[in-house]
């Protein structure tokens, strides 16, 4: 697994280690921790790469049998915005060397982490949609160079199993994935992880900053779902070559105001909320249809409801919240 001390990558880890796998995990730690991988870490191979390096990627995933690629150059959208340089030369590079070392190491099972940012911006200019349907990602023009790597990765993927025919590779576009262990920095987290330190540090840290007006729309899936959906990709490559490109997302779309209201409420504090437009809202609504993932991975749906999510996303930040400040 590539980014396995990540956010994602640290729940997939736990999950293969249930299901009897030999896991290695390979990262740089330029956002993950081992940390984040608990009591899993003993049991797993820990790999310290680059994967920007040609050489150590080559050698990080010599003698496996599956590759998931989860590593990346991930952030909130002011990262992609400020970073968008770095961000598009590293995530490619990555990507490249990560397809080569699979091609080399001739490892013929290979799951792709893709993105809803491959999705125009254009088809996200209201709250109310549309969903965002597979086929939408062309003509092409994703608003972020985020989005662009994650389209030319699945580009290049479409490349490769025309001229490997013994590769079979699963492509998940990622829509709102949340849980524990996600970054909870305020510069570079997504909302859910934030928005809950921010409830967890109230009154001490003022105000409760939520950017935008709270009526932009996005559809949210609790960690353990995207797992799900994980696992029963790479198992049904055993009789597919290519699965997807396929939304992995939550059905329907909440509001920004509920999102914020939910975690208000599971904080139990009279928390005073201040909605921020001084800068401008870039998506307004973002919802990925998510019929193709259902049909693709028989019996496959989300389970975890927005509350009990929020719930334990809010308990896990406040341990961190208050190990950090030295209170457990
Ligand atoms: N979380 C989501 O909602 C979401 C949505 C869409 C797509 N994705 C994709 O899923 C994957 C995992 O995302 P995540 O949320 O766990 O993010 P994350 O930042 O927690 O994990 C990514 C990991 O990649 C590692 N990494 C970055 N550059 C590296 C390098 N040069 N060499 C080795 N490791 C490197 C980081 O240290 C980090 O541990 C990413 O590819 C991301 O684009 C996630």
């Amino acid at each position: 697994m590539t980014g396995g001390a990540g956010f994602i990558g640290s729940h997939l880890c736990r999950r293969l280690l249930e299901n009897g796998n030999r896991v290695r995990c390979i990262d740089n730690l330029h956002r993950g921790a081992w940390e984040n991988l608990g009591d899993c870490a003993s049991q797993v191979e820990l790999v310290t790469a680059d994967l920007r390096n040609l050489d150590q990627t080559l050698e990080a995933l010599k003698g496996a049998d599956v590759v998931y690629h989860l590593a990346s150059i991930v952030g909130g959208i002011g990262v992609y915005i400020k970073h968008a340089s770095t961000v598009w030369l590293d995530n490619t590079l990555i990507d490249q060397n990560v397809f080569r070392a699979v091609i080399q190491n001739r490892i013929s099972r290979l799951f792709y982490a893709s993105s809803g940012h491959v999705y125009p911006e254009a088809l996200q200019q209201t709250p109310s949609g549309p969903d965002l349907l597979e086929d939408m990602a062309y003509p092409a023009q994703p608003g972020l160079s985020y989005g662009w790597a994650k389209l030319m990765g699945e580009k290049s993927l479409g490349y490769l199993l025309d001229e490997h025919q013994w590769l079979h590779v699963a492509l998940a576009r990622i829509v709102g994935a949340y849980g524990p262990n996600q970054d909870i920095d305020l510069d570079t987290g997504a909302i859910i992880p934030v928005l809950c330190h921010r409830a967890a540090r109230w009154p001490d840290l003022q105000p409760f900053r939520v950017w935008g007006t709270g009526q932009e729309t996005r559809s949210y899936i609790f960690i353990d779902d995207v797992i799900d959906a994980f696992v029963r990709a790479v198992d049904a490559l055993e009789h597919t070559r290519c699965l997807g490109p396929f939304n992995l997302g939550n059905h329907g779309r909440v509001t920004i105001s509920r999102i914020v209201d939910t975690v208000v409420s599971v904080s139990g504090k009279p928390i005073d909320v201040f909605y921020d437009t001084a800068v401008a809202t870039r998506i307004w609504g973002q919802a990925a249809d998510t019929a193709l993932a259902r049909r693709l991975l028989s019996g496959w749906a989300p389970r975890v409801s927005l509350e009990d999510g929020i719930s334990r996303v809010y308990e896990d930040v406040a341990r961190r919240v208050a190990q950090r400040e030295g209170h457990a």
